[in-house]
C-alpha cells in the first residue's frame, strides 16, 4: 500500500536525518518496490502534467507525467535529484558544458534508460534532457534536496544547445501544453 502523506513525511525525516540524497533514494526505493501501489495511491496518470506533492526550502516532491515521445530540454537542478519509475520510460541524455565554447555549450556525455521500478538518484552538477519515447503516458516521482521551483538554475536551448536561465513558467507550461496528450 502507498499512502501519499506517510510517503511525504519519510521524505521529511529522510532530508531531515541526512541531506545527502541516500536516506532519501532508500525511501523511493521501497515506495517503488511495488509500482502497482504507486500507481493506486497517485491515481492513474491521465495526461502529462507535473504535480506539486510537496514543496519547501528542503525538499522538493514532484509527480511527473510525461506525454507520449515528449521531451524536454537539458537542464540542471542545482540540488540533487531521486527519481523513482512507478509507469512508462525515462530515457535520460547526460551532458556536459564543452570548456572552450561560450555560451555554456553543451556535448552529449552518456545517457541511461529508466524502467518502472528504477530509482537514479542525480548528482547536483547533473545536466540532463528527458523523452519519453512510449506511445503512452509515463510517470515517476522525482525528489528533490531543495526547493526545485524557486532556485535559479539553467535550461539549454534544444537546437543550439546553449544556456539560458531556467524558465519554470515556460516548462510547466510545456507539460500543460502537451496535456492534450491524454492516456489512451
Ligand atoms: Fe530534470
Amino acid at each position: 500500500m502507498f499512502e501519499i502523506d506517510r510517503f511525504i513525511d519519510d521524505c521529511k525525516a529522510a532530508v531531515a536525518a541526512d541531506d545527502s540524497h541516500k536516506a532519501t533514494r532508500e525511501v523511493v526505493e521501497r515506495a517503488m518496490s511495488d509500482p502497482a501501489a504507486v500507481l493506486k495511491g497517485l491515481g492513474e496518470p491521465t495526461k502529462s502534467e507535473i504535480q506539486k506533492i510537496y514543496n519547501s526550502p528542503e525538499l522538493t516532491i514532484i509527480n511527473v507525467v510525461w506525454a507520449p515521445y515528449m521531451t524536454i530540454m537539458p537542464h540542471n537542478h542545482e540540488m540533487w535529484a531521486v527519481i523513482g519509475m512507478y509507469t512508462g520510460r525515462e530515457d535520460n541524455v547526460f551532458w556536459r558544458r564543452l570548456p572552450n565554447e561560450d555560451g555554456g555549450k553543451l556535448e552529449a556525455a552518456g545517457a541511461k534508460a529508466l524502467s518502472v521500478k528504477d530509482v537514479s538518484p542525480l548528482g547536483k552538477d547533473i545536466i540532463h534532457s528527458v523523452t519519453n519515447p512510449l506511445p503512452r503516458l509515463t510517470g515517476a516521482i522525482h525528489v528533490y534536496g531543495g526547493d526545485f521551483f524557486s532556485i535559479a538554475r539553467s535550461e539549454w536551448d534544444a537546437e543550439t544547445l546553449l544556456e539560458a536561465p531556467y524558465n519554470v513558467e515556460k516548462n510547466m507550461k510545456l507539460f500543460e501544453d502537451f496535456g492534450r496528450f491524454t492516456a489512451p
